[in-house]
């Protein structure tokens, strides 16, 4: 099964990218380590060009222009304008002097991104939604310099990441499952595999795919009670569609059951943390 870009544009510019703005902070807190992680293994360089794939609200892509500096360049690509216009907003924000930045309104699969221009190509998250991945990663390949290099991350299968399983275990207690997706449908676990994720890459035309297991600890609402977390699960997190589609009377009982569920992980200064299982992956054109 495959999900057209056109369905993606209207997702990301719904209810789904309205939300990740409205909880921008609270994501950021969460995936601000990860990002880290692999713009750390990307090594940008000071003057180095880098494209940011799917740069939603652009935290990367700031975190991306601190390595680069003034002489470089960072451009964040995104469908979602939305998002995007927190990303414009950050960067105004973030330095003032920070000229190496821009944001560009678009589907990354078939951009016409001006060939050879990036030194690198980074991505938290923003790659596993395109309708043709192999045409996808061809046409960032293009954008890339000869021996540029390439970095994202992505998340392992669902079932062996407790961040979504346990919340969702709980509201399957009362509520239907949903649909099961066939594997590799564009969205969060298109790439759970990784052999899958070496082929579309080496169909794309890179070289020296590797792709690494990456296990970071998922810390989401420091700060928040108990019951203030499970309603932000419910609104951005794994069981949000569920939740929103369920009949009116099972609502406070779906949370409740997801309230006993994820206390043992809750700390009252740190919030819910559960683990999180993610690719990491690099390969060089
Ligand atoms: C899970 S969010 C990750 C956002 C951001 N990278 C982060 O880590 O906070 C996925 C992002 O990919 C973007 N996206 C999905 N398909 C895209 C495409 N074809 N071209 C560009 N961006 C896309 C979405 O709009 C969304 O902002």
């Amino acid at each position: 099964m495959t999900i057209d870009n056109a369905t993606q544009i209207e997702f990301w510019n719904g209810e789904t990218g309205r939300n990740w703005v409205t909880h921008d902070a609270l994501m950021e807190a969460m995936l601000q380590p990860l990002g880290e992680a692999v713009i750390n293994t990307l090594a940008p360089q000071p003057g180095e060009n880098i494209l940011d794939i799917g740069c939603g609200c652009g935290h990367t892509s700031l975190g991306l222009a601190d390595r680069v500096g003034a002489d470089g360049l960072v451009t964040g690509i995104d469908i979602s304008a939305p998002m995007l216009a927190v990303a414009s907003q950050l960067a105004g924000e973030h330095n003032a002097e920070l000229s190496s930045i821009q944001f560009v309104e678009a589907d990354a699969q078939t951009h016409a991104f001006e060939p050879e221009r990036y030194d690198g190509v980074f991505s938290r998250f923003g790659v596993m939604f395109f309708e043709d991945p192999v045409a996808a990663f061809a046409n960032i390949r293009n954008a890339l310099r000869t021996s540029g290099r390439l970095a994202f991350c992505c998340w392992q299968p669902r079932a062996v990441n407790p961040f979504m399983t346990v919340p969702a275990m709980a509201a399957l207690e009362l509520l239907p499952a949903p649909p099961e997706m066939p594997p590799r449908t564009p969205g969060p676990f298109a790439f759970e595999e990784a052999d899958y994720v070496t082929e579309v890459l080496t169909s794309a035309g890179f070289e020296g795919v590797a792709v690494t297991p990456l296990g970071q600890p998922l810390t989401f609402g420091r700060g928040l009670s108990l019951t203030d977390i499970v309603e932000r699960l419910v609104q951005i997190g794994p069981i949000a569609q569920m939740v929103r589609e369920a009949p009116k009377d099972l609502q406070q009982p779906v949370r409740d059951k997801v309230i006993d569920a994820v206390a043992p992980f809750y700390a009252e200064d740190s919030g819910m943390t559960l683990d999180g299982q993610f690719w990491q992956v690099t390969a060089r054109k």
